[in-house]
């Protein structure tokens, strides 16, 4: 397994692109399951999840084509199998994603239950009760998923809960159904609108994008014509990047990317001493060599401050003056990263579902362990002012969700290297 040695004490500076958000590819790439012609995506980005996703797509039957910018071309008109096995779903549990579109268009679906993993148990029993209400017949057996449905029905739906897979997982099968949905209580996060939009573009008759009642009106048919769609900025990259610069006190300008996606996290970086300057599609922090003060931020649901970027406002707060108070109310189990920054000399206290971050002076580099995607980008962080060297063990995880990190990290005049193994 590859590592990261990341030496700290760099105040970072530079000019970075921004990739395509991840959480929006994978789920537009499930979509083109529902296109009978073929479908081009563009800004996607360059991830593990995302070659899984090609797997699990190619494996199906599909016919998939990568060129050198990443544009995805998929030809679904050769599929032959609606399984998504055990492999694949363990390594990645957004491929449940791929349950609503074959349902929808092929009638069927088989898909690997993706069982607990390391922040929580992250049930999908919202996606599946969403699905039999709309007529689908379902069965667990073997650790499978069954589904069978002649053809859905449109209806009323009430999520108990709001969820971003489970929202795109329904929004997918209602757009072949027969007669309208209305989803209320529907996840708002831009990737869901993201879909929303590119499933439109197919011919899907989706209103009230951008807010939690969707209304579909079921077609007979998506994707008569070939689409294009290019993926929205990720704004969890951008406000990671933010926090690695205002981390070093430094200065960073993100091109590419969507301010008006980040209001919680910017107001928060704001908070914590940066000065924020923003155009259309760039974002540029300045520290002017400060350090941070701690914030106190508390995840919930879009609008709101995401919990993909917990880990990293825990690592800021580490090194930050004052005391910061980090709520997680979406995961029930979503703090591995603070036994590891206690371990760089971090000031950490967990009580339930809250960390009390007391700023200390220094963190001191430590061989760390990365355990979930947002968790080792909060550790690469503390590594950039940690003192010496930090080896960030198992990114596979980073590697699932940041498109080159180590490139991008030392544009910016970090230093850090990538050691295989
Ligand atoms: C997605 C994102 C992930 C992000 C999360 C919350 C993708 C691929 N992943 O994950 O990066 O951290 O949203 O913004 O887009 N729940 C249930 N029953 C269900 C479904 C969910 O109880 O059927 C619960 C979960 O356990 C969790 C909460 O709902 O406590 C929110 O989870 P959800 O929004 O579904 O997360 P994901 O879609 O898996």
């Amino acid at each position: 397994m590859d590592k990261l040695i990341i030496t700290g004490g760099t105040r970072l500076d530079g000019e970075l692109r921004i990739s395509g958000a991840k959480n929006a590819a994978l789920p537009i790439l499930a979509a083109t399951l529902l296109s009978h012609a073929p479908v081009s995506i563009g800004n996607v980005p360059h991830l593990h999840d995302i070659t899984t996703t090609m797997e699990l797509l190619g494996r199906m039957g599909v016919g998939l084509t990568v060129d050198e910018k990443m544009n995805i071309q998929v030809d679904t008109s050769t599929i032959n199998s609606f399984v998504a096995p055990y492999e694949l779903v363990r390594t990645m549990r957004a491929s449940i994603l791929v349950l609503g579109p074959l349902l929808a268009r092929f009638g069927e679906a088989h898909v690997s239950l993706p069982g607990g993993c390391a922040i929580g148990s992250r049930p999908v029993d919202i996606h599946l009760s969403g699905l039999a209400q709309m007529g689908a017949e379902i069965t667990l057996d073997g650790g499978f998923i069954h589904a069978k449905v002649k053809r859905l029905k449109g209806c009323r739906l009430m999520l108990e809960q709001i969820t971003v897979t489970g929202t795109e997982n329904l929004l997918m099968a209602a757009v072949l159904a027969e007669g309208t949905t209305i989803m209320e209580n529907a996840a708002k996060e831009p990737e869901v609108t993201d879909l929303a939009h590119f499933l439109n573009k197919m011919g899907a008759k989706i209103t009230g994008i951008g807010t939690d009642v969707l209304t579909i009106e079921g077609v007979e048919k998506l994707g008569e014509t070939t689409v294009h769609y290019d993926i929205l900025p990720d704004r969890i990259e951008t406000g990671t990047y933010l926090c690695a610069a205002a981390i070093t006190g430094g200065r960073v300008k993100l091109k590419d990317t969507r301010p008006d996606l980040l209001d919680a996290v910017l107001a928060k970086l704001v908070e914590a001493g940066a000065e924020i300057t923003t155009g259309d599609d760039w974002i540029e922090l300045d520290m002017h060599g400060k350090s941070p003060k701690a914030v106190s931020v508390r995840t919930l649901p879009y609008p709101a401050f995401p919990t993909d970027m917990q880990a990293q406002f825990c690592a800021m707060n580490a090194i930050a003056e004052g005391v910061g108070i980090v709520t997680e109310t979406v995961f029930e189990n979503r703090f591995m990263h603070v036994n590891e920054l206690q371990r760089m000399g971090a000031d950490i206290r967990l009580e339930s579902n809250t960390a009390i971050c007391t700023g200390v002076k220094k963190l001191t580099g430590a061989p760390v362990m990365a355990t979930d995607l947002r968790a080792s980008a909060s550790l690469v962080i503390a590594a950039l002012v940690a003192e010496g060297d930090t080896v960030v063990d198992r990114i596979y995880h980073i590697d699932r969700g940041y498109d080159h990190i180590e490139e991008k990290l030392a544009q910016l005049g970090a230093t850090i290297r990538r050691v295989p193994k």
